[in-house]
């Protein structure tokens, strides 16, 4: 068995050899953002992938991200170092019943989070991420639009761009639908300086009681820029490890110790190691459904 300093040592060593580069989540484990080339929100690591010149992407977060970096960089080999690494989410909808409901509402433009597989993707319009949505829903002429998969960003869109009928889908984030609204009067309570900062995927209510609503970048970078000191955290813990070592001078209190993605924390040093060794799991699309994700994900890009 290697200690942790040899795997470290083992990962930078095969790392060169390959021409790779680490990509991690914000919500990947600590010692998985510590050697992480870069770490990043969805969107910042969709761009990333696509810009970069190695020949292997090593892509430590769920399946659907590494899913969005093979759409957008097709000749590289992306690698997605725990196999079994979902989004529940992603998961709570499929192509088939997104042509469905496409028959249902057929006027309507299919805005896709990215937390979906590429099949729907391929089937949507335009993608969207938590840092863009609402400027992805505003750049839409039309006004029906068909949000899917996450109905808590989709509220949160549909507050922020009222003139559009946003038609929601029955799908969430196990992780943070968990929050409750009565979970952030009593943290508040108990920290009344601190300021509370959640994602979009949090339930509407628990948005609404926040002083800020954002991806786990703008998170982070909010807390980094804010004068304040004290701030409460409604998104998965693993935000955790860059905003204390980035601001050792400001607290951090975890809204609820349920704020863990399972599925995020399934990626270890070993499974990286491992990756990289064995040049495990590679994801493979096919050609057809890549081009039209691809679309969805272009016209998102195109935005900014
Ligand atoms: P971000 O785009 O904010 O990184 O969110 C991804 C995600 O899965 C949140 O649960
Ligand atoms: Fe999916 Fe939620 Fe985990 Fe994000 S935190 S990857 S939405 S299950």
């Amino acid at each position: 068995m290697l200690d942790r300093n040899e795997l470290k040592e083992r990962i930078k060593q095969l790392k060169e050899e390959k021409n790779a580069v680490i990509v991690a989540h914000n919500y990947q484990n600590d010692e998985v953002q510590e050697i992480a080339d870069v770490i990043g929100d969805s969107l910042a690591l969709s761009r990333y992938c696509a810009n970069n010149d190695k020949d292997v992407i090593v892509f430590c977060g769920v399946h659907f991200m590494a899913e969005s970096a093979k759409i957008l960089s097709p000749s590289k080999t992306v690698l997605l170092a725990e196999i079994d690494a979902g989004c529940p989410m992603a998961d709570m909808i499929t192509a088939d019943a997104l042509r469905e409901a496409k028959k249902k509402y057929p006027g309507a433009v299919v805005v896709c989070y990215v937390n979906s597989s590429a099949e729907v993707k391929a089937e949507s319009d335009i993608c969207c991420t938590s840092s863009n949505a609402v400027e992805v829903v505003k750049s839409i002429p039309e006004k029906d639009i068909l949000f899917v998969p996450d109905k808590n960003l989709g509220s949160y869109v549909a507050e922020k761009v009222p003139e559009k009928n946003i038609i929601l889908w029955e799908g969430y984030c196990i992780t943070h639908h968990r929050i409750s609204v009565e979970q952030v009067r009593e943290i508040k309570k108990i920290h009344p300086d601190a300021l509370v900062l959640v994602h979009p995927e949090c339930r509407k209510e628990v948005c609404e009681e926040a002083d800020f609503v954002g991806s786990t970048k703008q998170i982070i970078d909010f807390a980094e820029k804010s004068e304040h000191s004290k701030f409460i955290i409604g998104t998965e813990m693993g935000v955790l490890y860059k905003l204390k070592r980035d601001n050792p001078d400001k607290t951090f209190y975890l809204l609820s110790q349920g704020l863990i993605c399972p599925n995020m924390k399934k990626t270890t040093l070993e499974s990286v190691y491992n990756a990289l060794k064995e040049m495990k799991y590679e994801i493979k699309l096919d050609e057809n459904i890549r081009l039209k994700a691809k679309k969805a994900l272009d016209r998102m890009i195109r935005i900014g």
